[in-house]
């Protein structure tokens, strides 16, 4: 089974005043991602990469067409388990550090204490943010900002 599916999907925006403009941002894509496959969408400026990037997140609906996440579509919350989605701006709480905002999933995800603290520890290590586990995210640079959020995705293995 691809791990994503792309099928027709068709987005035209509507839009102005009295949502009567429309705008087409994605005519007839189709794609199919194996798991484990590294895939990268390039394209000029308005090209509808985001557009197809929201329709896989489920944040926008296709006009038609359909989208899968590991069977299951895209607009179907249970496939979030599936997805780690790093944006390019990465919006952390500036005054928390990414060792807080671990904690902070952890619980939600209603992990144990130790649980949390050793999957911490794995995290960190894998973003190489060992030294700045309790600095604020404001002192962070762009590049640890990044390296932060990349940790904080909460995907299940
Ligand atoms: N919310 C929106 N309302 C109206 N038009 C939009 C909206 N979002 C994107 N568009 C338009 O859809 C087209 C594709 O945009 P987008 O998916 O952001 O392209 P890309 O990410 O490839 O630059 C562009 O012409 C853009 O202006
Ligand atoms: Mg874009």
């Amino acid at each position: 089974m691809p791990a994503i599916i792309c099928s027709t999907l068709h987005k035209t925006y509507r839009h102005g005043f009295w949502r009567l403009q429309r705008k087409k941002a994605l005519v007839d894509l189709s794609l199919s991602i194996a798991t484990g496959e590294v895939f990268g969408i390039i394209g000029p400026n308005g090209a509808g990469k985001s557009t197809a990037l929201k329709i896989l997140m489920g944040l926008v609906r296709p006009t038609s067409g359909c989208a899968e996440i590991m069977g299951l579509a895209s607009s179907n919350p249970a496939c979030h388990r599936h997805i780690g989605y790093l944006p390019e701006n990465p919006s952390l709480y500036q005054k928390l550090s990414i060792t807080d905002h671990l904690v902070f999933v952890g619980k939600l995800a209603r992990m144990e204490n130790s649980a949390i603290r050793t999957r911490i520890a794995e995290l960190l290590h894998l973003v190489d943010l060992e030294q700045s586990a309790r600095t604020p995210i404001h002192r962070f640079s762009k590049g640890m900002v990044q390296r932060a959020a990349l940790a904080y995705q909460p995907v299940e293995e």
